[in-house]
């Protein structure tokens, strides 16, 4: 058999080539990871309790990360706020010093109760099912409630 040596012009066409590949799918895949971000995490309860009433100061934003959710307590009393991203998923933090949540994943800002201030979120964050029992802020996960904005009959009375 005779087999043809390949050129140093086409083993650095093909390198080349090689590359190009790589950056295109590094390109594509960034893009994908980016439009739609992972949203799976630990399995957590659906019910959980947050604590007691008096563990709550009035003002308080207090993150059960866990959980995915902010326990927001004020003068009139108790919102669940899910910390899902109503844009694509993502999970959003509470910036106390700017007094925001805000959502790392495309620069969504959303106010203490929730509502959008700047960003492409289509609505409020959800809620979840707020009760007090015997003393107890008890949320149920079990499903979110989608909302259009915040309304003081939101809140649960401690
Ligand atoms: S996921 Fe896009 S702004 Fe939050």
């Amino acid at each position: 058999m005779n087999k043809k040596p390949i050129s140093r012009r086409k083993l650095i066409a093909y390198a080349w080539i090689g590359a190009a590949a790589i950056v295109i799918a590094e390109l594509i895949g960034g893009t994908l990871a980016f439009l739609w971000p992972r949203r799976k995490g630990p399995k957590v309860e659906t019910v959980f309790i947050a604590g007691k009433v008096t563990d709550f100061k009035v003002g308080e934003i207090i993150p059960f990360r866990k959980e995915r959710t902010f326990i927001l307590r004020t003068e009139e009393g108790f919102l669940a706020i899910s910390s899902i991203c109503t844009h694509l998923n993502c999970i959003v933090n509470w910036n106390e010093m700017l007094k925001k949540f805000e959502c790392p994943c495309h620069g969504a800002k959303f106010n203490r109760n929730g509502e959008v201030l700047e960003g492409p979120p289509p609505r409020p964050l959800d809620l979840y099912k707020l009760q007090i029992v015997a003393g107890n802020v008890v949320v149920d996960r079990v499903s979110s409630i989608e909302r259009s904005k915040f309304e003081p009959s939101q809140l649960v009375k401690s």
